[in-house]
């Protein structure tokens, strides 16, 4: 928006010679303005948009020139930092239609150029910085009860993920929007799940190692590793880096009436308890608990701890992380003594509430669920495991930073962006 303030440039007042009419908004005729008093740089590409806008010191701060910028690297060379002065200012302003770029000369005597389509890229205005978010940074993820699961839930074919980027670009974006998705027709062999993984990125290896088997085991050293139910939990709380995309491969299933699965999105029954509960949800963002794991694996002996709350808010009341699992909270509790009756009578509504909105469904061999750890809960009804009846399940993680690395790269080779 103009202000009283501002000023405004067309190209006809260009120093860069141009070799189209400035008459309209053609496209190679952009009006440049300036909001003084906001120090903003307007660029109107129609008469009747709203435009784009750029700070100018942010102008400044990202010069594409060989000095402040360097190509090879895409990276701001790091020279002009040591010395930037944000008092800095905008001087004269041009637009070249013959480059379509728009050409600034500043207060310390440094000259920048910003072609059309980087500016376009980056405009502060509100719909182009949610765009980018949306379609560059993440997906918008879409909260889901227990009930439309049916309607939510996709499968893929092993076979195509490993082999057709389109689908293995459609696996990842499911798991970004809804945090669950069914890999199905994957072979009995032990080199699913890293192909899987390599097929992303790289697997996330932890003190289980790279992948782990859950079979009832007498005597086992993790609770998971019984046949008796497992209620909805997070893998891996008390870890500060959490792996955050479980994949759990059914090589046998029990044949009993037992081993469903279970699955929960955490971040709808904390906007459940948010609503119905603020006081309830309040205690669960706020309240560190202590998640712990003690034991050993293959002669490496550990312990692990990580303090946090169930429900982990960011600056803007957005969720980050859902912690739980009622056998890795340890007995230490790091809170004033007060804060403990209050946590229990919240934790008690939340898991209410999470199990009400479990979806239940049982895997058969071959399949590969794959879920959001970050954001899902997950658990199995207890099974009777026989000689004849054996459950075998063997699970490894991936990483969110790697996995919407290789989506935004999809995305890009396969031309999904600015559709
Ligand atoms: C686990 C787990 C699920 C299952 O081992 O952490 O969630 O179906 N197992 O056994
Ligand atoms: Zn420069
Ligand atoms: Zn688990």
């Amino acid at each position: 928006m103009l202000t009283s303030n501002s000023s405004s440039y067309s190209n006809r007042n260009s120093n860069c010679s141009s070799t189209s009419s400035s008459s309209g908004f053609s496209s190679s005729c952009v009006q440049v303005s300036r909001d003084v008093q906001q120090q903003l740089v307007l660029l109107r590409l129609q008469p009747d948009s709203s435009g784009l806008q750029f700070p100018e010191i942010w102008l400044r701060d990202n010069c594409q020139c060989s000095t402040c910028y360097m190509q090879q690297t895409r990276s701001r060379l790091p020279q002009g930092w040591n010395y930037l002065d944000p008092s800095v200012r905008l001087q004269q302003l041009s637009w070249c239609a013959e480059r379509q770029s728009l050409q600034i000369s500043w207060s310390d005597g440094h000259k920048s150029s910003f072609a059309l389509s980087w500016l376009k890229e980056r405009d502060f205005s509100p719909a182009n910085r949610a765009r980018y978010l949306r379609d560059c940074y993440r997906p918008e993820q879409r909260l889901w009860s227990g009930t439309e699961f049916q309607r939510i839930q996709r499968e893929f074919l092993y076979d195509e993920l490993l082999h057709n980027d389109e689908a293995l670009l459609q696996w990842l974006h499911q798991l970004a929007v809804y945090g669950l998705a069914l890999v199905k027709q994957a072979p009995l062999d032990s080199n699913v799940l890293r192909n899987l993984c390599n097929r992303v990125g790289f697997m996330r290896s932890t003190t289980y190692g790279d992948e782990w088997s859950v079979k009832a085991q007498p005597g086992a050293s993790n609770y998971a590793y019984l046949a008796a139910p497992l209620p909805l939990h997070t893998d891996m709380p008390y870890f500060e880096y959490k792996p955050s995309i479980t994949l759990l491969h059914t090589l046998q299933q029990s044949d009993s009436p037992g081993g469903w699965n279970l699955l929960s999105d955490a971040f709808h029954v904390a906007d459940l308890l948010r609503q119905r509960y603020p006081g309830a949800f309040k205690v669960l963002s706020e309240t560190p608990v202590d998640w712990a794991d003690i034991g050993s694996e293959k002669n490496l002996r550990f312990h692990n701890i990580w303090r946090a709350p169930v429900i982990n808010l960011d600056a803007n009341g957005r969720y980050v992380r859902i912690n739980l699992s009622i056998p890795q909270r340890d007995s230490h509790f790091s809170v004033p003594a007060e804060q403990v009756r209050p946590w229990y009578e919240a934790m008690a509504l939340f898991m209410r509430l999470a199990n009400e909105q479990a979806c239940t469904f049982k895997t058969t061999p071959g399949d590969v669920l794959t879920f959001d750890n970050v954001r899902m809960v997950h658990g199995r009804t207890g099974y009777d495991d026989t000689e004849q009846n054996i459950r075998h399940i063997v699970g490894a993680f991936l990483d969110w930073d790697i996995a919407y690395s290789r989506w935004r790269v999809l995305k890009n080779d396969l031309g999904h962006y600015n559709k």
